[in-house]
């Protein structure tokens, strides 16, 4: 256990390197137990939650090669067992890909009911039942783990009309469906690029799967995967986490290895507040220097504001000129984080789904906690700007998803360390 300690009020200055992103390397690390042969797959980032995957596909049978620190080499091949370990695969959310991915290739999968980031209620997975059971799946759950069998031994293709917009159900009925026999339409799908990067990754393989990154995605079943090489899409979300940074602390960094695209539906607003975004061919260059500007935030599925980036922008907000309106949309609450930034002195009102943030002229450092991965990213960016010392404790979250976040920050110009301490509570993580 560590924490982080952070003496703030100083602008950031240089340039941060953006790593592969975690929400694509969560859903495409699972999705190679769908190929027969050897994938080799770069830009992973080194966090917490992509370790733990290896571990469980290990313990699933599969070889890993670490290539380097950032490029491994998969043989699903080799596979055993279509049980991934129950105490493993229950620290993390994603960890639902790996019935999508199993049930695909083997017809059958026992996985441990997911945890994650808790957003103040059940993150349901009925969109993912019913993408399975419409391709000829039987789902049950017993004993804390979801079991999926197909019925005829393997699963044919469908129309699946996603109710709500979700991102993992998506992912998880394509992975499902491209061994399938036959075709399968998912309708009301989600856009997001990792949907787009999860989808390159299989056609990559051998798999036929057209309309990624629109409402429909068209999937046609295809005999098997073979192997090959792919590349991970860098992180949307660390980037914007950057951009917020430097919003918060003023100064000016140049966030390399994007896809500025990407980062559109971040950049319109944090210009609002009036933060100068020049565009180049991968990379983006944030500058601060005046006052921040009060602005209306609302999450919503991609292309809209990404909910993965509210307590970030929330955070900025809160030392903004003015008051704010921040509504949450995506999840049904995801304001924990509101307490902590509290303790530093921001103003800020919770009701329902809406924040209203009134901006304070400065925040004073104070001992905090992450209480999950974005919620963490918000309190560093808060410690940055703020007056003074910030500890901050239960880090591990922020570290699941924040590839080598102390480095990138003291490579800029923050005093940012990192100091041991005991864990008397031993605590239990899970992921995002
Ligand atoms: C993914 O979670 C991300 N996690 C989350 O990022 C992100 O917040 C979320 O998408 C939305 O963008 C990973 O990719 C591992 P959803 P996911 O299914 O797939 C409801 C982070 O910080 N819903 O798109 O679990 C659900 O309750 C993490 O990196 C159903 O009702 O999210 C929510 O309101 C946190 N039934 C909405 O849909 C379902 O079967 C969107 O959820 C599934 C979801």
């Amino acid at each position: 256990m560590h924490k982080y300690v952070i003496n703030g009020n100083r602008p950031l200055y240089g340039e941060v390197d953006i790593s592969g992103a975690k929400n694509a390397a969560v859903a495409i690390i699972p999705a190679a137990l769908l190929v027969d042969g050897v994938c080799r797959i770069e830009n992973i980032p080194e966090i917490s939650d992509v370790t733990l995957f290896f571990s469980i596909l290990e313990d699933l049978g599969a070889r890993v090669k670490v290539l380097n620190r950032h490029a491994i080499e998969l043989d699903c091949h080799t596979i055993r067992s279509t049980r991934p370990s129950y105490n493993m695969a229950r620290r993390i959310r994603a960890s639902y890909y790996l019935v999508g991915a199993l049930l695909g290739r083997f017809g059958e999968a026992t996985v441990a009911l997911p945890g994650g980031c808790n957003f103040g209620g059940v993150r349901p997975i009925d969109q993912h039942v019913k993408g399975f059971t419409a391709m000829g799946a039987e789902v049950t759950v017993e004993s804390g783990a979801i079991h999926a069998v197909a019925r005829e031994g393997k699963l044919r293709g469908a129309n699946v009309y996603l109710d709500v917009v979700s991102v993992g159900a998506t992912m998880n009925i394509m992975m499902a469906a491209v061994l399938a026999e036959g075709n399968t339409v998912i309708e009301n799908a989600a856009k997001e690029p990792h949907i787009v990067d999860l989808a390159n990754f299989l056609n990559s393989m051998g798999a036929d799967i057209k309309g990624a990154g629109t409402d429909t995605i068209k999937i046609r079943g295809v005999a098997a995967l073979s192997g090959g090489s792919y590349a991970i899409i860098p992180d949307q979300i660390e980037a914007g986490t950057y951009m917020a940074a430097v919003a918060a602390t003023g100064g000016q960094l140049l966030i390399r290895n994007i896809i500025p695209k990407h980062m559109d539906c971040i950049s319109a607003k944090l210009r609002e507040m009036g933060v100068t975004i020049e565009e180049q061919d991968d990379a983006l260059l944030v500058r601060r220097d005046g006052p921040l500007q009060r602005t209306n935030i609302k999450t919503m599925p991609y292309p809209g504001f990404p909910t993965d980036m509210q307590p970030q922008i929330a955070t900025v907000l809160a030392l903004a000129q003015g008051t704010s309106l921040v509504t949450e949309s995506v999840w049904s609450s995801r304001f924990k984080y509101v307490d902590e930034l509290k303790r530093m002195g921001a103003q800020i009102q919770v009701d329902g789904k809406v924040a209203v943030v009134e901006g304070v002229d400065h925040l004073e450092g104070a001992p905090i906690q992450a209480c999950d991965l974005r919620a963490g990213a918000a309190m560093v960016i808060a410690a940055l700007a703020a007056h003074g010392t910030t500890e901050i404790t239960q880090v591990q979250y922020i570290e699941r998803g924040y590839e080598d976040i102390i480095g990138k920050l003291r490579a800029v110009g923050a005093d940012i360390r990192l100091v041991d301490e005991p864990d008397p509570a031993g605590t239990v993580q899970q992921a995002g």
